[in-house]
């Protein structure tokens, strides 16, 4: 099988801009994995996140750092993996079937630039495998967005 980095790589490798790096990367993960309801990327703009390319319904539009699963994870700077959302304080929801959600920091120049966030309809849907699958994906953006604009 086709690990999720490599489908990564092969879509962004020879193309140089960000969106459509962005918004093919987020159709590789929503149909590499089962049960997801939305798949994306929310960026750091003036301090808070801004939604980016996604596969799935509409989302919210701006995240405080620190606030919902996606900016606590910008704020600890560290991949949270939620098996519950309603279980989490400040959880967003954005779409009512979401029910686990993994969310994933991405560096550029030692800072944080972004998230990738990933939705389940499912609970406890990211495994422990799977966090390390998506963090070695993440990996691949990182090393290839110095030469995307
Ligand atoms: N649930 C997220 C908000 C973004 S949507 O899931 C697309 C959060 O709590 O940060």
């Amino acid at each position: 099988m086709v690990s999720l980095a490599s489908e990564v790589k092969a879509v962004i490798e020879d193309v140089p801009y960000l969106s459509a790096n962005l918004s093919n990367v987020s159709a590789v993960i929503f149909s590499h994995y089962d049960k997801l309801n939305w798949a994306g990327f929310y960026l750091m703009k003036e301090g808070k996140l801004v939604l980016n390319s996604f596969q799935g319904k509409v989302a919210c539009t701006e995240i405080k750092v620190g606030k919902g699963v996606c900016g606590t994870a910008v704020e600890k700077d560290e991949t949270l993996v939620v098996d519950d959302v309603h279980k989490f304080p400040t959880h967003i929801a954005c779409d009512s079937a979401s029910n686990s959600e993994i969310v994933i920091p991405i560096h550029l120049n030692g800072e944080v630039f972004g998230v990738l966030d990933i939705d389940s309809v499912s609970f406890a849907r990211f495994s422990v495998t799977e966090k390390e699958e998506l963090e070695e994906a993440v990996k691949v953006i990182e090393e290839y967005l110095p030469s995307m604009r």
